[in-house]
Protein backbone atom coordinates (compact mmCIF):
# COMPACT_ATOMS: atom_id res chain seq x y z
CA UNK A 1 0.00 0.00 0.00
CA UNK A 2 1.53 3.39 -1.30
CA UNK A 3 0.86 6.12 1.76
CA UNK A 4 3.11 9.05 1.17
CA UNK A 5 6.38 7.86 2.81
CA UNK A 6 9.20 8.61 0.89
CA UNK A 7 10.74 5.83 -1.20
CA UNK A 8 13.23 7.84 -3.39
CA UNK A 9 16.32 9.60 -2.05
CA UNK A 10 15.17 12.73 -1.84
CA UNK A 11 12.66 15.04 -4.02
CA UNK A 12 13.24 15.35 -7.40
CA UNK A 13 13.75 18.99 -8.63
CA UNK A 14 10.91 19.28 -11.29
CA UNK A 15 9.36 21.61 -14.03
CA UNK A 16 6.78 21.85 -16.45
CA UNK A 17 6.76 22.81 -20.02
CA UNK A 18 3.10 23.49 -20.92
CA UNK A 19 0.10 22.39 -18.90
CA UNK A 20 -0.50 26.28 -18.42
CA UNK A 21 -3.59 28.00 -17.01
CA UNK A 22 -5.76 26.66 -20.36
CA UNK A 23 -4.32 23.69 -20.92
CA UNK A 24 -6.67 20.53 -20.52
CA UNK A 25 -4.18 18.08 -18.24
CA UNK A 26 -2.11 20.20 -16.69
CA UNK A 27 -3.72 19.68 -13.25
CA UNK A 28 -3.44 16.02 -13.66
CA UNK A 29 0.07 16.33 -13.83
CA UNK A 30 0.56 18.59 -10.98
CA UNK A 31 -1.72 16.68 -8.72
CA UNK A 32 0.15 13.05 -9.77
CA UNK A 33 3.77 14.84 -9.40
CA UNK A 34 3.18 16.75 -5.68
CA UNK A 35 1.21 14.07 -4.14
CA UNK A 36 3.59 12.34 -2.46
CA UNK A 37 6.11 14.49 -1.67
CA UNK A 38 8.74 13.05 -4.66
CA UNK A 39 8.83 16.19 -7.04
CA UNK A 40 9.02 19.57 -6.17
CA UNK A 41 7.64 22.05 -8.91
CA UNK A 42 10.85 24.47 -9.05
CA UNK A 43 10.25 26.26 -12.44
CA UNK A 44 8.23 26.06 -15.47
CA UNK A 45 7.55 26.90 -19.13
CA UNK A 46 3.83 26.60 -18.56
CA UNK A 47 2.34 28.58 -21.35
CA UNK A 48 2.73 29.72 -24.82
CA UNK A 49 1.58 33.36 -23.72
CA UNK A 50 4.73 34.42 -21.78
CA UNK A 51 3.20 36.59 -19.08
CA UNK A 52 0.69 34.55 -18.51
CA UNK A 53 2.75 31.50 -18.00
CA UNK A 54 4.49 33.60 -15.72
CA UNK A 55 1.36 34.96 -13.77
CA UNK A 56 0.23 31.02 -13.34
CA UNK A 57 3.73 29.59 -12.19
CA UNK A 58 3.78 32.40 -9.53
CA UNK A 59 0.57 31.31 -8.49
CA UNK A 60 1.48 28.05 -8.17
CA UNK A 61 4.53 29.19 -5.91
CA UNK A 62 7.09 28.78 -8.41
CA UNK A 63 9.63 31.79 -8.25
CA UNK A 64 8.98 34.49 -11.26
CA UNK A 65 12.53 33.99 -12.50
CA UNK A 66 11.97 30.85 -12.54
CA UNK A 67 8.92 31.02 -14.90
CA UNK A 68 10.43 30.89 -18.46
CA UNK A 69 9.35 32.13 -21.92
CA UNK A 70 9.82 28.50 -23.42
CA UNK A 71 11.85 25.23 -22.80
CA UNK A 72 14.91 26.83 -24.30
CA UNK A 73 15.10 29.74 -21.81
CA UNK A 74 14.40 27.00 -19.24
CA UNK A 75 17.32 25.23 -19.90
CA UNK A 76 19.56 28.19 -20.08
CA UNK A 77 18.33 29.59 -16.94
CA UNK A 78 18.35 26.10 -14.77
CA UNK A 79 22.07 25.40 -16.30
CA UNK A 80 23.46 27.71 -14.63
CA UNK A 81 21.92 26.89 -11.23
CA UNK A 82 23.14 24.55 -8.49
CA UNK A 83 19.40 23.78 -7.54
CA UNK A 84 18.78 23.40 -11.16
CA UNK A 85 15.78 21.11 -12.93
CA UNK A 86 16.73 17.49 -12.83
CA UNK A 87 12.82 16.39 -14.40
CA UNK A 88 10.79 18.34 -16.36
CA UNK A 89 6.75 16.82 -17.85
CA UNK A 90 6.11 18.14 -21.41
CA UNK A 91 2.02 18.76 -21.52
CA UNK A 92 2.15 20.00 -24.80
CA UNK A 93 0.25 19.53 -28.12
CA UNK A 94 1.85 16.49 -29.94
CA UNK A 95 3.76 18.41 -32.31
CA UNK A 96 6.40 19.76 -30.15
CA UNK A 97 7.15 16.66 -28.10
CA UNK A 98 9.67 15.54 -30.07
CA UNK A 99 11.75 19.05 -30.34
CA UNK A 100 10.90 20.11 -26.57
CA UNK A 101 12.19 16.12 -25.07
CA UNK A 102 15.07 16.03 -27.43
CA UNK A 103 16.19 19.83 -26.23
CA UNK A 104 15.56 18.71 -22.85
CA UNK A 105 17.67 15.20 -22.69
CA UNK A 106 20.83 17.11 -24.63
CA UNK A 107 20.54 19.75 -21.45
CA UNK A 108 20.86 16.58 -19.51
CA UNK A 109 17.48 16.68 -18.02
CA UNK A 110 14.97 13.35 -17.41
CA UNK A 111 11.40 14.21 -18.97
CA UNK A 112 8.44 12.76 -18.26
CA UNK A 113 6.36 13.27 -21.53
CA UNK A 114 2.36 13.27 -22.69
CA UNK A 115 1.15 10.48 -25.39
CA UNK A 116 1.09 10.00 -28.41
CA UNK A 117 4.71 10.30 -27.79
CA UNK A 118 6.17 11.52 -31.07
CA UNK A 119 5.08 11.70 -34.67
CA UNK A 120 7.01 8.30 -35.78
CA UNK A 121 8.60 5.11 -34.82
CA UNK A 122 12.13 6.70 -36.08
CA UNK A 123 11.21 9.56 -34.01
CA UNK A 124 10.94 7.42 -31.25
CA UNK A 125 14.03 5.11 -31.58
CA UNK A 126 16.43 8.21 -31.84
CA UNK A 127 15.76 9.87 -29.00
CA UNK A 128 15.36 6.12 -26.97
CA UNK A 129 19.40 6.11 -28.21
CA UNK A 130 19.95 9.61 -26.86
CA UNK A 131 18.04 8.72 -23.57
CA UNK A 132 20.26 5.65 -23.38
CA UNK A 133 23.31 7.65 -24.35
CA UNK A 134 22.72 10.07 -21.60
CA UNK A 135 21.76 7.69 -19.58
CA UNK A 136 18.04 9.84 -18.74
CA UNK A 137 14.70 8.32 -17.60
CA UNK A 138 11.60 8.97 -20.08
CA UNK A 139 8.53 7.96 -18.71
CA UNK A 140 5.21 8.38 -20.33
CA UNK A 141 2.11 9.58 -19.05
CA UNK A 142 0.05 6.74 -19.67
CA UNK A 143 -2.57 7.94 -16.63
CA UNK A 144 -4.88 5.52 -16.39
CA UNK A 145 -2.31 2.61 -15.97
CA UNK A 146 -2.14 3.86 -12.08
CA UNK A 147 -5.53 1.77 -10.78
CA UNK A 148 -4.40 -0.96 -8.79
CA UNK A 149 -7.14 -3.20 -10.42
CA UNK A 150 -5.60 -2.64 -14.15
CA UNK A 151 -2.71 -4.16 -11.92
CA UNK A 152 -5.01 -7.14 -10.32
CA UNK A 153 -6.02 -7.96 -14.15
CA UNK A 154 -2.14 -8.56 -14.91
CA UNK A 155 -1.73 -10.74 -11.70
CA UNK A 156 -4.87 -12.91 -12.40
CA UNK A 157 -3.41 -13.56 -16.10
CA UNK A 158 0.04 -13.98 -14.48
CA UNK A 159 -1.42 -16.78 -12.30
CA UNK A 160 -3.36 -18.81 -14.95
CA UNK A 161 -6.97 -17.64 -13.57
CA UNK A 162 -8.49 -16.33 -17.03
CA UNK A 163 -7.17 -19.76 -18.66
CA UNK A 164 -5.43 -18.68 -22.38
CA UNK A 165 -6.48 -15.67 -23.59
CA UNK A 166 -9.11 -15.45 -26.51
CA UNK A 167 -10.53 -12.20 -26.82
CA UNK A 168 -9.51 -8.82 -26.01
CA UNK A 169 -12.20 -6.35 -26.74
CA UNK A 170 -11.43 -2.45 -25.75
CA UNK A 171 -13.40 0.62 -26.58
CA UNK A 172 -12.69 4.42 -25.37
CA UNK A 173 -15.72 6.31 -26.74
CA UNK A 174 -16.95 9.98 -25.78
CA UNK A 175 -19.26 12.48 -27.60
CA UNK A 176 -17.40 15.62 -27.41
CA UNK A 177 -16.87 15.72 -31.09
CA UNK A 178 -20.14 14.95 -32.31
CA UNK A 179 -20.88 18.40 -33.70
CA UNK A 180 -18.62 20.43 -36.26
CA UNK A 181 -15.91 22.71 -35.00
CA UNK A 182 -17.45 25.80 -35.91
CA UNK A 183 -15.99 28.00 -32.60
CA UNK A 184 -13.86 25.37 -31.36
CA UNK A 185 -11.32 25.73 -28.76
CA UNK A 186 -7.13 25.64 -29.06
CA UNK A 187 -7.09 21.83 -28.24
CA UNK A 188 -9.75 20.80 -30.54
CA UNK A 189 -8.04 22.80 -33.50
CA UNK A 190 -4.85 21.21 -32.78
CA UNK A 191 -6.18 17.79 -32.45
CA UNK A 192 -7.78 17.64 -35.66
CA UNK A 193 -4.61 19.22 -37.74
CA UNK A 194 -2.73 16.61 -39.40
CA UNK A 195 0.74 19.35 -39.08
CA UNK A 196 -0.21 19.40 -35.21
CA UNK A 197 -1.76 16.10 -33.91
CA UNK A 198 0.47 13.91 -35.89
CA UNK A 199 -1.23 11.02 -38.01
CA UNK A 200 -3.63 10.20 -36.07
CA UNK A 201 -7.16 11.93 -33.77
CA UNK A 202 -8.31 9.33 -31.60
CA UNK A 203 -6.69 6.85 -32.31
CA UNK A 204 -3.43 8.77 -30.62
CA UNK A 205 -5.58 10.21 -28.62
CA UNK A 206 -7.24 8.25 -26.53
CA UNK A 207 -6.53 4.57 -28.77
CA UNK A 208 -3.05 4.70 -26.82
CA UNK A 209 -4.56 4.57 -23.58
CA UNK A 210 -6.04 1.05 -24.35
CA UNK A 211 -3.44 -0.18 -26.31
CA UNK A 212 -0.90 0.74 -23.21
CA UNK A 213 -2.93 -0.86 -20.56
CA UNK A 214 -3.98 -4.09 -22.60
CA UNK A 215 -0.06 -4.04 -22.87
CA UNK A 216 0.24 -3.89 -19.05
CA UNK A 217 -2.46 -6.54 -18.51
CA UNK A 218 -1.37 -8.93 -21.81
CA UNK A 219 2.48 -8.58 -21.79
CA UNK A 220 3.16 -12.07 -23.06
CA UNK A 221 0.51 -11.77 -25.99
CA UNK A 222 2.25 -9.50 -29.28
CA UNK A 223 -0.03 -8.19 -32.27
CA UNK A 224 0.76 -9.99 -35.38
CA UNK A 225 -1.75 -8.83 -38.22
CA UNK A 226 -4.03 -5.79 -37.67
CA UNK A 227 -6.96 -4.29 -39.81
CA UNK A 228 -7.90 -0.69 -38.76
CA UNK A 229 -10.72 1.38 -40.59
CA UNK A 230 -10.91 4.95 -39.58
CA UNK A 231 -13.11 7.72 -40.54
CA UNK A 232 -14.31 11.27 -39.97
CA UNK A 233 -17.64 11.94 -39.67
CA UNK A 234 -16.92 15.81 -39.31
CA UNK A 235 -15.39 16.15 -42.97
CA UNK A 236 -13.43 19.13 -42.05
CA UNK A 237 -11.07 16.52 -39.57
CA UNK A 238 -10.36 14.44 -42.57
CA UNK A 239 -7.53 13.29 -43.22
CA UNK A 240 -7.78 12.44 -39.68
CA UNK A 241 -10.64 10.50 -37.98
CA UNK A 242 -12.68 10.76 -35.43
CA UNK A 243 -13.76 7.41 -35.57
CA UNK A 244 -11.76 3.95 -35.77
CA UNK A 245 -12.28 0.39 -35.17
CA UNK A 246 -9.27 -1.83 -35.18
CA UNK A 247 -9.25 -6.08 -35.29
CA UNK A 248 -6.10 -7.41 -34.18
CA UNK A 249 -4.32 -10.90 -34.54
CA UNK A 250 -2.51 -12.10 -31.22
CA UNK A 251 0.55 -14.22 -31.95
CA UNK A 252 -1.01 -17.17 -29.50
CA UNK A 253 -4.32 -16.54 -31.68
CA UNK A 254 -6.14 -14.78 -29.84
CA UNK A 255 -8.63 -11.64 -31.05
CA UNK A 256 -8.79 -8.42 -30.05
CA UNK A 257 -11.49 -5.65 -30.90
CA UNK A 258 -11.04 -1.89 -30.25
CA UNK A 259 -12.97 0.72 -30.58
CA UNK A 260 -12.37 4.76 -30.29
CA UNK A 261 -14.78 7.35 -30.80
CA UNK A 262 -14.91 10.97 -30.06
CA UNK A 263 -18.65 11.69 -31.91
CA UNK A 264 -20.22 8.68 -30.03
CA UNK A 265 -23.04 11.42 -28.85
CA UNK A 266 -23.91 11.17 -25.11
CA UNK A 267 -21.60 8.67 -24.26
CA UNK A 268 -19.90 9.38 -20.36
CA UNK A 269 -18.65 6.00 -20.25
CA UNK A 270 -14.75 6.44 -21.23
CA UNK A 271 -12.95 3.18 -20.96
CA UNK A 272 -14.56 -0.37 -21.38
CA UNK A 273 -12.16 -3.89 -21.09
CA UNK A 274 -12.95 -7.10 -21.28
CA UNK A 275 -9.81 -10.07 -21.29
CA UNK A 276 -11.87 -12.93 -22.04
CA UNK A 277 -9.86 -16.66 -21.64
CA UNK A 278 -10.77 -19.97 -21.86
CA UNK A 279 -11.68 -20.56 -17.98
CA UNK A 280 -13.02 -17.12 -17.26
CA UNK A 281 -13.38 -13.13 -17.94
CA UNK A 282 -12.26 -10.25 -16.39
CA UNK A 283 -14.26 -6.40 -17.11
CA UNK A 284 -12.90 -3.17 -15.59
CA UNK A 285 -14.04 0.79 -16.68
CA UNK A 286 -12.42 3.79 -15.58
CA UNK A 287 -15.37 4.99 -14.77
CA UNK A 288 -15.85 2.42 -11.85
CA UNK A 289 -12.47 2.22 -11.31
CA UNK A 290 -12.94 0.48 -7.77
CA UNK A 291 -14.77 -2.31 -8.97
CA UNK A 292 -12.98 -5.71 -11.24
CA UNK A 293 -15.95 -7.86 -12.60
CA UNK A 294 -14.58 -11.17 -12.44
CA UNK A 295 -16.96 -13.71 -14.32
CA UNK A 296 -15.46 -17.61 -13.56
CA UNK A 297 -17.42 -20.08 -16.67
CA UNK A 298 -20.71 -22.04 -14.84
CA UNK A 299 -20.09 -19.82 -11.32
CA UNK A 300 -22.30 -16.69 -10.72
CA UNK A 301 -20.17 -13.59 -11.75
CA UNK A 302 -18.10 -11.59 -8.73
CA UNK A 303 -17.43 -8.07 -8.26
CA UNK A 304 -13.66 -7.51 -6.70
CA UNK A 305 -12.99 -4.65 -4.70
CA UNK A 306 -10.23 -2.46 -4.70
CA UNK A 307 -7.94 -2.58 -1.68
CA UNK A 308 -9.73 -5.91 -0.04
CA UNK A 309 -7.50 -8.59 1.26
CA UNK A 310 -8.49 -11.32 -1.43
CA UNK A 311 -6.81 -9.00 -4.28
CA UNK A 312 -3.14 -10.13 -5.62
CA UNK A 313 -0.45 -8.52 -3.76
CA UNK A 314 0.59 -6.89 -7.37
CA UNK A 315 -3.04 -4.98 -7.01
CA UNK A 316 -2.76 -4.20 -3.40
CA UNK A 317 0.95 -2.59 -3.13
CA UNK A 318 -0.34 0.20 -6.08
CA UNK A 319 -3.37 1.02 -3.23
CA UNK A 320 -3.61 4.48 -1.75
CA UNK A 321 -7.14 4.37 -0.14
CA UNK A 322 -7.91 1.16 1.08
CA UNK A 323 -10.99 -0.72 0.73
CA UNK A 324 -14.53 1.24 1.17
CA UNK A 325 -12.90 4.50 0.19
CA UNK A 326 -13.02 5.49 -3.17
CA UNK A 327 -9.75 6.00 -5.31
CA UNK A 328 -9.79 8.06 -8.98
CA UNK A 329 -8.13 8.62 -11.68
CA UNK A 330 -5.43 11.42 -9.36
CA UNK A 331 -4.59 8.12 -7.35
CA UNK A 332 -3.85 6.79 -10.69
CA UNK A 333 -1.59 9.55 -11.95
CA UNK A 334 0.15 9.78 -8.52
CA UNK A 335 1.13 5.88 -9.17
CA UNK A 336 2.36 6.88 -12.62
CA UNK A 337 4.81 9.52 -11.19
CA UNK A 338 5.58 7.98 -8.30
CA UNK A 339 7.11 4.95 -10.43
CA UNK A 340 8.74 7.07 -12.73
CA UNK A 341 10.16 9.03 -9.85
CA UNK A 342 11.50 6.06 -8.09
CA UNK A 343 13.34 5.24 -11.76
CA UNK A 344 15.19 8.25 -11.94
CA UNK A 345 16.17 7.91 -8.39
CA UNK A 346 17.86 4.47 -9.12
CA UNK A 347 19.28 5.46 -12.30
CA UNK A 348 20.71 8.08 -10.31
CA UNK A 349 22.41 5.67 -7.45
CA UNK A 350 23.26 3.46 -10.67
CA UNK A 351 21.27 1.02 -9.26
CA UNK A 352 20.57 -0.85 -12.45
CA UNK A 353 18.98 -4.16 -10.69
CA UNK A 354 16.53 -2.25 -9.29
CA UNK A 355 15.59 -0.94 -12.90
CA UNK A 356 15.80 -3.93 -14.40
CA UNK A 357 12.67 -5.11 -12.44
CA UNK A 358 10.83 -1.91 -12.16
CA UNK A 359 7.63 -1.31 -14.29
CA UNK A 360 6.52 2.02 -15.24
CA UNK A 361 5.86 3.64 -18.43
CA UNK A 362 9.53 4.09 -20.20
CA UNK A 363 10.24 5.04 -23.61
CA UNK A 364 9.29 1.69 -25.01
CA UNK A 365 5.85 2.21 -24.18
CA UNK A 366 5.54 5.42 -25.80
CA UNK A 367 7.20 4.04 -28.91
CA UNK A 368 5.42 0.74 -29.07
CA UNK A 369 2.23 3.32 -28.82
CA UNK A 370 3.31 5.34 -31.94
CA UNK A 371 4.44 1.73 -33.98
CA UNK A 372 0.89 0.50 -33.57
CA UNK A 373 -0.59 4.31 -35.11
CA UNK A 374 1.92 3.54 -37.92
CA UNK A 375 0.34 -0.39 -38.46
CA UNK A 376 -3.33 1.94 -37.97
CA UNK A 377 -3.14 3.86 -40.48
CA UNK A 378 -1.07 1.74 -42.67
CA UNK A 379 -4.27 -0.46 -42.94
CA UNK A 380 -6.84 2.30 -42.62
CA UNK A 381 -4.67 3.89 -45.98
CA UNK A 382 -4.83 0.59 -47.97
CA UNK A 383 -8.41 0.70 -47.69
CA UNK A 384 -8.75 -1.26 -43.98
CA UNK A 385 -7.08 -4.21 -45.26
CA UNK A 386 -5.61 -6.80 -43.07
CA UNK A 387 -1.61 -5.84 -42.66
CA UNK A 388 1.59 -7.48 -40.88
CA UNK A 389 2.60 -6.03 -37.54
CA UNK A 390 5.90 -4.47 -37.96
P1 LIG B 1 -4.16 22.07 -24.49
O1 LIG B 1 -4.20 22.67 -25.84
O2 LIG B 1 -5.39 22.11 -23.63
O3 LIG B 1 -3.01 22.76 -23.61
C1 LIG B 1 -1.70 22.89 -24.09
C2 LIG B 1 -0.89 23.76 -23.12
O4 LIG B 1 0.45 23.82 -23.55
C3 LIG B 1 -1.38 25.19 -23.02
O5 LIG B 1 -1.17 25.63 -21.69
C4 LIG B 1 -0.43 25.94 -23.99
O6 LIG B 1 -0.29 27.32 -23.69
C5 LIG B 1 0.85 25.20 -23.72
N1 LIG B 1 1.83 25.19 -24.82
C6 LIG B 1 1.61 24.91 -26.12
N2 LIG B 1 2.77 24.93 -26.81
C7 LIG B 1 3.74 25.22 -25.91
C8 LIG B 1 5.14 25.38 -26.00
N3 LIG B 1 5.79 25.23 -27.16
N4 LIG B 1 5.82 25.69 -24.86
C9 LIG B 1 5.19 25.84 -23.70
N5 LIG B 1 3.85 25.69 -23.55
C10 LIG B 1 3.15 25.40 -24.65
O7 LIG B 1 -3.67 20.58 -24.67
P2 LIG B 1 -3.99 19.33 -23.71
O8 LIG B 1 -5.33 18.79 -24.01
O9 LIG B 1 -3.65 19.67 -22.31
O10 LIG B 1 -2.96 18.27 -24.30
C11 LIG B 1 -1.55 18.41 -24.12
C12 LIG B 1 -0.92 17.03 -24.32
O11 LIG B 1 -1.41 16.15 -23.33
C13 LIG B 1 -1.25 16.36 -25.66
O12 LIG B 1 -0.13 15.65 -26.13
C14 LIG B 1 -2.38 15.39 -25.33
O13 LIG B 1 -2.41 14.27 -26.19
C15 LIG B 1 -2.00 14.99 -23.92
N6 LIG B 1 -3.14 14.60 -23.07
C16 LIG B 1 -2.98 13.46 -22.32
C17 LIG B 1 -3.94 13.04 -21.45
C18 LIG B 1 -3.68 11.83 -20.64
O14 LIG B 1 -4.62 11.28 -20.04
N7 LIG B 1 -2.45 11.36 -20.53
C19 LIG B 1 -5.21 13.78 -21.30
C20 LIG B 1 -5.28 14.98 -22.12
C21 LIG B 1 -4.26 15.37 -22.95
Amino acid sequence: MINGEMTITRPLRWGMVGGGRTGQVGYKHRSGALRDGTYRLVCGAFDLDEARGRDFGVNLGVAAERCYADVQALIQGEAGRADGVEVVSVATPNFTHYEITKALLQAGIHVICEKPLFFSVTECEEIAALARDKGLIVGVTYGFTGHPLVHQMAAMVKKGLLGDIRLVDMAYTHGFNAGDDTGAGEAVKWRTNPRTAGPTFVLGDIGTHLYYLSEVVLPQLKVERLLCDRKAFIPTRAPLEDHATVLMHYDNGARGRLWVSSVDAGNMGSQRYRFVGTKASVSWSDAHPDQLHYEVQGEPGRVLHHGMPYLEEESLAADRMGALHTEGLGDSWANIYLWIAQAIDARQRGDEAFLASHHYPDIQAGLEGVRWLENCVRSADAGAAWVDFR
